[in-house]
């Protein structure tokens, strides 16, 4: 199944769900920048919930907000019972601490699965574990390569990798030249997202059978690119645009259901 295809699926899912229930789910959306790249993420989302019959709010602010001022309005919605979920869109300013608002967000509001005590994981990694499940693919016992080790998709990905019995290496920008060869080679599942364009490309050899996830995004003058090159000489990559990102719009919105759900009880 390709992601496009996957998407649509889990959409109509989630589509059926919100057409059967009176009180429509309700995300919000904090926005404190003016970064082009969080803009079009913002606007998917608000698309996306538009098109499930998700009710969704954008709450902007002006990126000089100082932090008390961001944790008061986090606070307000974590006590607005309107609200089922919100998320906060990364990055923020520099004066303000990301881990500080991300430790201020309700665990049972927390759409991101960012909050040590969240239920739900991100959605990049949670997003590419239902698709590899929804393409049936026996992850016990694969050795499964994760490039790159940020807190939002490298930690979270190699943590459900293992709860999914894979072999998990995590290697990162400090990994030799040599040793990122041994282990590509030697992979039977890639998850690479280091933001650098064309990272795996045809130098590095692969098993035939191999699956790359690229969650890379670059942008330059010819358009978005993924970490990996297209067309590699693999069994599965998948693309850049259209491919992963859309994975993690859909998640969040998996997300705010299960919060809904875990609400009412349903
Ligand atoms: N910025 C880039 N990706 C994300 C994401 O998944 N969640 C939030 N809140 N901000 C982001």
């Amino acid at each position: 199944m390709t992601i496009k295809e996957y998407v649509a699926l889990k959409k109509q899912e989630l589509k059926d769900f919100v057409s059967s229930v009176e009180v429509k789910p309700h995300l919000a959306i904090i926005q404190v920048n003016e970064d082009a790249g969080s803009n079009a993420y913002v606007k998917g989302k608000i698309k996306d919930s538009q098109e499930l019959g998700i009710t969704a709010d954008l709450l902007k602010f002006d990126t000089t907000i100082s932090q008390e001022d961001l944790l008061k309005e986090v606070e307000k919605l974590n006590n607005n019972p309107a609200i089922d979920g919100f998320i906060v869109q990364m990055p923020l300013p520099s004066h303000i601490d990301q881990e500080v608002i991300k430790l201020a967000i309700s665990p049972e509001k927390d759409v991101d699965g960012f909050h040590p005590l969240s239920k739900l994981n991100p959605c990049t990694p949670q997003g590419i574990i239902n698709y590899l499940h929804a393409n049936n693919i026996k992850l016990q016992g694969l050795n499964a390569l994760v490039i790159g080790r940020s807190n939002i998709v490298g930690k979270p990905m190699a943590k459900l990798l293992l709860a999914d019995n894979c072999n998990v290496t995590v290697v990162h920008s400090k990994t030799s030249k040599e040793d990122m060869a041994r282990y590509i080679a030697n992979a039977d599942i890639i998850v690479i997202a280091i933001g650098k364009m064309h990272f795996l490309n045809e130098s590095f050899k692969y098993k035939d059978t191999a699956i790359i996830i690229d969650v890379g995004i670059s942008r330059d003058e010819t358009g978005l690119h993924g970490d990996a090159v297209p067309n590699l000489p693999v069994a599965l990559q998948t693309p850049v645009p259209g491919g992963v990102g859309l994975v993690t719009r859909v998640t969040l919105l998996d997300n705010l259901l299960k919060i809904y759900k875990e609400k009412y009880k349903i």
